[in-house]
């Protein structure tokens, strides 16, 4: 793929790496692509990020036919920069597109723009601990139009952002409120997609979540809203009597990067991994009765979060007496070490870009 490159005449002052947080600064320069139905993809550039032009009526902005990833780039020991499975993020963004009919886009075309933009950036991927560069690809319907369709016209973006932990939490227990009235997804919905709707639909629990000061949801199955799925921006998975449980993929939850990795590392450490349902009532039956050992959600922004609370209606319980658990603990820091290089990679994960 040939790539335009245009210039910014004047390059941005760069954050403190120490005082990151999550997705509040963007770098110098934003990947652009664009997709008719006559011409297929075109145009391939990286430009200076900044504001795009978008016509009121464009279909985005009313039915919400948009897609988007969240992957990042480790700025190893010795200098150099590496992804982490990004042809996983573009078979995922693959397949987000055929649910809500947009684009294909070739697998190799992702990773070649990710990679293309991350190497004209690569002075803003961080080296402090816990920081890595935020890559965020995303597809959007750009033709103008009012009715109801699939549409004629797309842009495929990346933009970057450096980044520290995501929850202010940073990697210390986070309480979770079991949300049992609102409801993620459904199947034959799109929770499995990465699409921005299902965000959109989410914020009304955070908001709620957050009133009753706990940081995140926990989202519970759509049709008999009993058993666990999956949490705001991450999969969450319990260690029970020494076992690891988290939802299947079946058309609701999420298929996580972090997700497929820690349940390959867990099954290569001798642990039992069921990817079963497993109802809220026995995830609280098993904290009350001291089973519930560890909690932890797992993201490409969360990486892997501890858990200390569920607080479900008027019950609540505490995990590991609202510590970051010794499995939690490791399983972050071998992958990480993976990531940003200090472990070897027996899996062939990362990707080098430059
Ligand atoms: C990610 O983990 O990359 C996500 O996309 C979650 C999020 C911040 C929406």
């Amino acid at each position: 793929m040939e790539i335009r490159f245009e210039k910014r005449e004047q390059l941005k002052e760069k954050p403190d790496q120490t005082q990151l947080g999550f997705g509040k600064y963007m770098t110098d320069y934003m990947f652009v692509m664009d997709w008719e139905q006559d011409r297929g993809w075109y145009d391939a550039r990286i430009i200076p990020h900044g504001p795009i032009e978008l016509m009121p009526a464009c279909v985005t902005l009313h039915y919400a036919q948009e897609t988007f990833e969240g992957l990042k780039a480790y700025r190893r020991g010795d200098g150099s920069i590496q992804l982490f499975r990004p042809e996983m993020n573009a078979r995922r963004m693959i397949d987000s597109n055929k649910r809500l009919c947009m684009p294909e886009f070739p697998e190799e075309m992702f990773v070649e723009a990710v990679k293309a933009l991350v190497e004209v950036e690569k002075d803003w991927v961080p080296a402090e601990p816990e920081t890595s560069l935020y890559i965020r690809p995303f597809m959007f319907a750009t033709e103008s139009a009012l009715g109801v369709h699939m549409a004629s016209a797309f842009k495929f973006m990346v933009i970057c952002s450096p980044v520290g932990a995501y929850y202010a939490e940073g990697i210390n227990p986070v309480k979770i409120l079991v949300e049992d009235e609102l409801v993620r997804a459904v199947k034959g919905g799109t929770g499995y997609t990465k699409c921005g709707g299902n965000y959109a639909a989410s914020i009304l629990g955070q908001v709620k979540a957050e009133s009753q000061g706990c940081t995140q949801v926990l989202w519970l199955d759509g049709v008999e809203r009993r058993y666990v799925e999956e949490v705001g921006t991450m999969n969450i998975m319990f260690k029970i009597e020494g076992e690891i449980y988290t939802a299947p993929i079946e058309g609701t939850v999420l298929p996580g990067v972090t997700r497929d990795s820690i349940i390959r590392i867990l099954k290569d450490w001798g642990y039992k991994v069921h990817e079963t349902r497993l109802s809220v009532d026995d995830l609280m039956k098993a904290g009350h009765e001291g089973r519930l050992e560890e909690a932890f959600g797992t993201g490409t922004a969360a990486v892997v979060s501890p858990v200390g609370e569920f607080v479900y209606r008027e019950d609540s319980v505490v995990v590991n007496e609202f510590r970051t658990g010794e499995l939690t603990r490791k399983l972050y820091d071998y992958l990480t070490g993976i990531q940003w290089g200090k472990e070897e990679d027996p899996y062939g994960w990362t990707v080098k870009v430059c």
